[in-house]
């Protein structure tokens, strides 16, 4: 059996960071995320048992150890480890080399084509809980819009699962400007930034203790879709994430030059009366949140910053979806 499908990355304005049961990849935060529409991953996954090893190919290049490992263990996950032997073979229509690859669209699309060539007909709960034990941010880009991911029961894998807020079409105006950095050293990988930052920060428990204020405001304010209230929070919760990471022994440091010029040129833009805010995740990249109208002038402001070699922008899009499916 084969399945083609696709999915698209999303970045959380309240974010993701800490685990409570890192075994099931179970989130010990709520999170709050914007689907992007044009920033897209296509996986097909082809079955055969007379395969005797998994292969996967990410954008015309076959990718072996680590990466390879996690593939497999998550089509385990998603068939049971009798399963078939499978080819995977995954695109990204946004260059790999921008350093936005996600781990939301890929874990989001390869969960959707490998139950679907596995036959299996799963919802979209089912699916979110698959997909986040791959990658957390991935249990969100099962579906479109603006999606809530919920804390965990630490040894209830069944206990987190996105759901969605508000559909693209509901918010069709808002935008998530992206500033891309060229990225030197390698980030150091989200689960290890989390991980290391909740055993040695003292920063640590209080961003657990902020973190459900932030999604509650954040919920309000979707609901309202007021801009400048979801805005506020998510700058609010971009840099808290930060500062949790940034007080950790070592300190988890992604944070460039770029990223904190861009933070600084967004609240300019804002102090002149252009609605946009600041967001970052475990990586130099500084990205804004506004309305379609100011997409122009923000993303102007961006590229002006040094060490910003482009910008991208997005509006809210949809959910992954099945696109073949053949015996
Ligand atoms: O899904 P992961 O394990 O790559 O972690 C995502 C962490 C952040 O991107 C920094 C925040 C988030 O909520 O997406």
């Amino acid at each position: 059996m084969r399945a083609l499908a696709e999915a698209r990355t999303n970045i959380a304005l309240v974010k993701y960071w800490g685990k409570c049961d890192p075994q099931w990849n179970l989130p010990a935060v709520p999170s709050l995320s914007l689907t992007l529409d044009g920033l897209t991953t296509r996986t097909e996954v082809w079955l055969d048992r007379q395969w005797t090893a998994d292969s996967l190919i990410v954008n015309d290049v076959a990718l072996h150890g680590a990466p390879l490992e996690r593939a497999s263990r998550h089509l385990d996950r998603v068939l049971g480890p009798t399963r078939p032997r499978a080819r995977v073979t995954s695109w990204n229509s946004f260059p790999t080399a921008s350093g936005l690859a996600s781990s939301a669209s890929a874990f989001a699309a390869l969960t959707v084509a490998a139950a679907a060539a596995g036959g299996l007909h799963l919802d979209a709960e089912r699916l979110s809980i698959l997909a986040r034990q791959g990658s957390g941010s991935a249990a969100r880009s099962i579906l479109g819009g603006i999606v809530v991911l919920g804390v965990g029961t630490p040894g209830q894998p069944d206990s987190a699962r996105a759901t969605q807020l508000c559909a693209p079409e509901d918010w069709p105006a808002l935008r998530l400007v992206l500033g891309i950095v060229s990225e030197e050293p390698k980030d150091t990988p989200s689960t290890d930034g989390m991980n290391h930052t909740a055993m040695t920060s003292p920063y640590y428990g209080p961003w657990l203790a902020a973190a459900p204020g932030d999604l509650r405001q954040a919920v309000e304010a979707v609901k309202k879709r007021d801009l400048e209230a979801l805005g506020t929070v998510a700058e609010r919760s971009a840099l808290r994430m930060h500062a949790s990471a940034l007080a950790a022994d070592p300190a988890v440091v992604y944070l460039r030059g770029a990223t904190v010029e861009g933070l600084h040129a967004i609240r300019a833009l804002r102090a002149a009366g252009v609605p946009a805010w600041f967001t970052c995740d475990a990586g130099p990249h500084p990205k804004a949140l506004t309305d379609a109208r100011y997409v122009a002038q923000v993303a102007a402001a961006l590229a002006r910053v040094d060490g910003v070699r482009r910008t991208l922008s997005a509006a809210p899009g949809a959910g992954a979806r099945l696109l073949e499916e053949a015996p």
